[in-house]
């Protein structure tokens, strides 16, 4: 009887339910959702400062449809991200439906946001209440006059910092801001950021400024490398490597030799981590992207608003799944940009 038990459960586990993996082997459970291709900031490195096309988007219930469809997939961390995430009203409705859902292991799911934070300072502590984990804020200066130049809207710096305080006096800890170093344009800000993160008690991550933006601005030598980065901050604050938390973890992490604070470098471009890749994304209007890349989507919305069942949705996504790309292209000779950019994709 015993033994017959535990035949039972063994079985059970190596046939359960199937799992986003894809043809390269890795395991998918990170779920990214734009929820609008809107954004009240016009950042040279992203917006052409036109107005451009807007994608539709879809109702919260249909994004709560689609994600709980995904964790009974295996995903267990879900990234709100837009356009600005912020401006859409009904966020905290969407982060406490999130939080009601279940993963596969029968928790709730981790669940961040990415936000310019213009708007944090009066939605932190309701998206906190809403169960919200976490908050990313995207952050490209610390002088004013600079980030005002880059996001080329007046008052925004002030307006970013009260939304960092607010995030953490709601507890939003440790608060992350991601700071995109473009040459010539806040390449001088590496060392300020350094003393900011100090200062502040947040997780500054520099980017490495990837082909995703509308107009064409990109070009190698528009990159600022990681070595340069760890280099110029290490002669100031001796800096420590860190091992990474999570398997997937985009961030190279270096501590402050004294213990107080750390940095992280995300270098898409000069160090690609897609080997380690476990990320999906789904746009505004409801279509699969397996890759930021990606010259091909999916369209789940379609197949939903054809009546698919959740069975149908699940298949789907088990099969889309297997054209995730092995690894991006950026630099190589034929590389050609995605159709959409970063504010339409989501970040
Ligand atoms: N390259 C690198 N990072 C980018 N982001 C937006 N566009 C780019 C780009 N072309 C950043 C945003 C945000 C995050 C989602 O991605 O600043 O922090």
């Amino acid at each position: 009887m015993a033994a017959n038990l535990h035949l039972d459960a063994h079985a059970h586990s190596s046939t359960g339910p199937p799992l986003l993996r894809d043809s390269h082997g890795r395991s998918i459970t990170d779920l990214r959702v734009s929820i609008t291709d809107r954004c009240n900031y016009k950042c040279v490195y992203c917006r052409t400062g036109q107005h451009g096309a807007q994608y539709a988007e879809l109702s919260a219930e249909d994004y709560l449809r689609f994600i709980r469809v995904f964790l009974s997939l295996g995903i267990e961390k879900v990234r709100l991200t837009g356009g600005e995430p912020l401006l859409r009203r009904d966020l905290p409705h969407i982060v406490s439906g999130i939080r009601s859902l279940r993963t596969i292991s029968d928790r709730a799911p981790e669940i961040a946001v990415t936000t310019n934070g213009h708007l944090l300072d009066d939605l932190a502590q309701p998206l906190r209440d809403s169960g919200l984990s976490r908050v990313t804020i995207s952050m490209d200066a610390v002088d004013p006059a600079t980030f005002e130049r880059i996001t080329r809207v007046s008052g925004s710096f002030q307006a970013v910092v009260r939304g960092i305080q607010a995030a953490q006096r709601a507890g939003l800890h440790p608060v992350k801001i991601n700071c995109v170093l473009l040459r010539g344009f806040n390449d001088d800000q590496v060392e300020a950021f350094a003393r900011f993160a100090r200062e502040h008690e947040v997780v500054v991550r520099f980017i490495e400024f990837m082909p995703l933006e509308e107009d064409r601005l990109w070009s190698p030598q528009m990159v600022v490398p990681l070595t340069e980065i760890v280099e110029r901050i290490h002669r100031i604050h001796p800096l420590t490597p860190l091992p990474p938390t999570t398997s997937g973890e985009t961030a190279r992490r270096y501590g402050f030799a004294d213990g107080n604070g750390e940095i992280g470098i995300i270098a898409p471009v000069t160090q690609a981590f897609c080997g380690a890749c476990s990320r999906v994304r789904l746009t505004s209007d409801g279509k699969i992207r397996t890759c930021l890349f990606s010259h091909r989507e999916h369209d789940l919305a379609a197949l939903a608003r054809n009546g698919a069942t959740d069975d149908d949705l699940r298949a789907y996504l088990l099969q889309v799944i297997q054209s995730k790309e092995a690894r991006h292209h950026i630099g190589e000779p034929g590389f050609l940009k995605p159709s959409r950019s970063m504010v339409h994709i989501g970040g």
